[in-house]
């Protein structure tokens, strides 16, 4: 049932181009110029016209939301908050009839992420979920929704799922933007057939894991790791972090590369490895100057760069390269060397990286 692979999170990191493109299918239609999500445009008119929209999730759905709020904001011009389900729900939060609230949940089943959708109901708020497991308790408990269909995720550390929610996010807040006749034809255009192009890009990504393996090699017996990114690439480091912590118990911590002056750079040494994701983008020199405050510390830089990006790679003690693609769908690629370094030092360090310890796939408990 492992397909061939030595554990259940490898496998589903290598069928990420296949859940994707089954996420993707029969909405994307890029030849056409059109999305098609049924599902969610029941309710259309109430997210097209949102004053604001409010996104839930714990954990990793949490993170898939992040980077929602910048698609939904930067594409749709919708302002967007991302809670935490189990703050949200205990804040007495300000709700009315007019928000749109956004669950995300692979499972289905998260207690807290249940009990915040039923308190915004009460409140009269508009509910889309976006869910992974079909039948689920979320999934019935929400107005609308579109499912991910990233098959079933068996590891505990959540990979598939992860990049099919942001593939559902990318085409609702594409859809809206459309709709809101806030985005340039062109450009609309443009961005449907980058996505449509992503699967295609990650299968190229996966076919060596050399790198990755050769750097967990050298770094798997470190105690802390830092990771950095900013803009889209900001909820990818807090991914990368929590994917690492939680399959090597290895201490991590994710920051957006700004906040580093803040406090974190004080813990930079020549024995921590800051792992920075630094595609081409519209920060990429801000981003290269945090690279070099690292170095200027002796930190060691594993850099997640743009294919033949020589600027980093002249500065960072490690580069892995991902494809081209547009700065909005870059957390789909650049998400993937950050779980195969995560896979590789769990499996180097002994551990059990499909059940760590202390988790449980799905958290039913508040
Ligand atoms: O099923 P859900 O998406 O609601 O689960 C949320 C979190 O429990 C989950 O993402 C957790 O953080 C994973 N172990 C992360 O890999």
């Amino acid at each position: 049932e492992k397909g061939g692979y030595d554990h259940f999170m490898l496998k589903e990191i290598y069928e990420q181009p296949k859940s994707i493109r089954d996420t993707l299918r029969g909405r994307l239609l890029p030849e056409q110029g059109l999305i098609k999500m049924g599902g969610v445009f029941e309710y259309r008119e109430k997210i097209v016209n949102a004053e604001r929209i409010i996104i839930i999730g714990c954990g990793t759905s949490w993170h898939a939301g992040l980077v929602a709020e910048y698609l939904f904001e930067d594409l749709a011009r919708i302002p967007v908050e991302v809670e935490y389900a189990s703050e949200f729900r205990y804040r007495n939060p300000v709700i009315t009839e007019k928000d749109v609230v956004i669950a995300i949940s692979q499972s289905g089943e998260t207690a807290d992420t249940l009990a915040a959708i039923k308190l915004a109901k009460e409140k009269g708020a508009t509910i889309f979920g976006i869910c992974n497991v079909v039948g689920s308790s979320i999934a019935r408990e929400t107005h609308a929704g579109a499912y991910t269909h990233a098959g079933p995720e068996i590891g505990v550390a959540s990979t598939k799922a992860f990049t099919a929610q942001v593939a559902v996010l990318a085409l609702m807040a594409l859809r809206i933007a459309h709709d809101r006749g806030v985005l340039k034809q062109s450009y609309y255009h443009q961005l449907l057939t980058e996505l449509d192009s992503i699967p295609e890009k990650i299968e190229k990504m996966l076919e060596s894991d050399a790198q990755a393996r050769h750097i967990s090699e050298l770094y798997k017996d470190a105690q802390n790791f830092l990771y950095l990114g900013r803009g889209f690439n900001f909820p990818v480091a807090l991914e990368g972090a929590l994917k690492l912590k939680e399959i090597s118990y290895i201490h991590a911590e994710g920051y957006p590369a700004a906040e580093m002056k803040h406090g974190p750079i004080a813990l930079i040494d020549e024995n921590m490895p800051v792992v920075v994701i630094a595609p081409k983008s519209g920060q990429y020199e801000k981003i290269v100057s945090n690279i070099q405050e690292v170095k200027a510390r002796n930190g060691k830089v594993i850099a997640v760069v743009s294919n033949g990006d020589s600027e980093i790679a002249r500065m960072a003690d490690h580069v892995i390269e991902i494809e081209e693609t547009a700065e909005v769908f870059s957390p789909l690629l650049t998400t993937i060397p950050l779980q195969l370094l995560s896979y590789h030092i769990a499996v180097m360090r002994g551990c059990n990286v499909d059940q760590p310890r202390n988790l449980a796939k799905s958290v039913t408990v508040e």
